[in-house]
């Protein structure tokens, strides 16, 4: 017969049936919560001691076990029992091992409820950190994209169909906004999450004295959590956190799928370097943009991660539940994933060539400068918009019937629709007119490329 829980089988005969221990035990994932396990029982031993609560030389035993513990899980010696259900259980057994009596004090004012929600809180707090600075490498990438094609012409977009010409600056600092926004959110939600829940111990807080401010500071948290039965079931950090990274996951799809287009041959607006795609085994012409459409997909996982843990807390009765132990391999999975993706989509920007004639030459094709023409029409001829509008949409069908493009009409032609038109029309008609007119605030002008450019190189620096 299998022996009961060493930790909490007093009142049982038996142990676990070997499908129950399956589905009970968290440590196969929960172990990469280590760090942040040990480093939240040595402010709680250390609070301990300053309390009275336990000896000082109870809880320095404890303190310099739990870093014994770390060395040995981090040098990959320490080793996990399924039996001992999660990191929180295996830490404290082999803590126990080590300091002997001691250990046995540790878990005196807190429960696990307490103890994993801190754990994942500064797990997560601590992937937010680290995403964060990936996010700021991935917007200088941009943005040095930015500086050195200010003022290059490419086909702006809606509908995928050509619109206006833009400047490709104009186009990577549109998404540096997003990953910018990305950025802030992400902090939100850090700042939202900084309270500490230890001490709200299994649900209703505890007898002890213990000092909540103290372990708090010590975890760099801003301060403890108010309510102790939100502080043992709130999940809400996490599922910031998934949102957060869902909408930045979004925003690199959006990129990734362009560089998907952008580099075939039919578009050529960028060369993806070698060492970020892939040949295949039977067409040797072939150079796939496959890291772009990795990424692309990962997002798949982020946004179900996000899905899934919503749907785990939803209905959940007060306080702490066995369903959320579900929490964190969504969460884990989803920030591994958003890391890759941020890798890879910050190599790619960084590396990529952007092909200066093939984007001109798309940007002058299919009518691009027809709203230049009307707004011409507007400021020189004085028609109102929706006249200037109908003359302009003339003369498009006029160019398409002949095969050519708006400049390639002669005056004559032009004349033929509209008598006041005179030959001053074709300097609005050249794409780089076009996008040097574009002065407003925010928008394509080359100037007010570089002047945004300038400014996003002050924020990160
Ligand atoms: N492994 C558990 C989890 O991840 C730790 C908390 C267990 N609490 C309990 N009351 N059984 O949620």
């Amino acid at each position: 017969m299998k022996q009961s829980n060493q930790m909490w089988g007093g009142r049982f005969a038996e142990g676990p049936d070997a499908v129950m221990e399956a589905i009970n035990a968290s440590i196969g994932f929960d172990r990469r919560m280590a760090r942040e396990d040990i480093e939240g029982s040595r402010a709680h031993a250390a609070m301990l001691a300053a309390t009275g609560i336990v000896s000082d030389s109870d809880a320095q035993a404890i303190r310099e076990g739990l870093l014994t513990v770390l060395s040995e899980i981090e040098g990959g010696t320490f080793e996990f029992s399924a039996a001992l259900e999660d990191i929180h259980m295996n830490v404290e057994a082999r803590l126990k091992e080590i300091v002997g009596e001691p250990a046995g004090r540790l878990h005196t004012g807190r429960s696990r409820n307490d103890q994993v929600a801190t754990d994942f809180r500064l797990w997560v707090r601590g992937r937010i950190d680290l995403l964060d600075g990936l996010l700021a490498g991935l917007l200088g990438a941009l943005v040095s994209q930015a500086e050195a094609g200010a003022d290059w012409p490419m086909a702006g977009f809606t509908h995928l169909q050509v619109a206006q010409p833009v400047t490709w600056g104009h186009h990577m600092l549109a998404y540096a906004e997003m990953f910018a926004r990305d950025r802030s959110r992400l902090a939100d939600a850090r700042a939202r999450m900084n309270e500490c829940p230890l001490g709200a111990a299994a649900l209703a807080g505890t007898s002890f004295p213990i000092d909540r401010a103290m372990t708090a500071e010590a975890l760099g948290f801003d301060r403890p959590c108010a309510n102790s039965l939100d502080a043992v079931s709130d999940r809400d950090f996490a599922l910031e956190f998934l949102s957060a990274a869902s909408i930045c996951a979004m925003h690199l799809s959006r990129l990734a799928e362009e560089l998907v287009i952008w580099s075939t041959a039919q578009f050529r607006f960028v060369t993806l370097p070698d060492r970020w795609t892939t040949g295949s085994s039977i067409m040797p012409q072939k150079r796939n943009p496959d890291a772009a459409e990795l990424l692309r997909a990962k997002v798949g996982r982020i946004f179900g991660a996000n899905v899934a843990l919503l749907t785990v807390m939803k209905g959940l009765p007060l306080a702490y539940s066995k369903d959320m132990q579900e929490d964190k391999e969504q969460v884990f999975d989803a920030a591994d994933a958003l890391e890759l993706a941020l890798r890879a989509m910050t190599g790619m920007v960084r590396e990529m060539e952007a092909n200066r004639e093939p984007m001109r030459e798309a940007a002058a094709r299919g009518f691009s400068t027809a709203t230049d023409l009307a707004d011409w029409l507007v400021r020189e001829l004085g028609l109102p918009f929706r006249e200037a509008h109908h003359v302009t949409g003339a003369l498009v069908a006029m160019a398409e019937a002949k095969g050519c493009d708006l400049p390639d009409l002669s005056l004559a032609d032009m004349q033929g629709v509209h008598e006041g038109i005179d030959d001053g029309v074709f300097a609005v008609l050249g794409v780089e007119n076009s996008v040097a007119s574009r002065r407003c605030l925010g928008g394509t002008a080359p100037d007010q490329v570089r002047a945004q450019a300038a400014l996003w190189r002050e924020r990160l620096a």
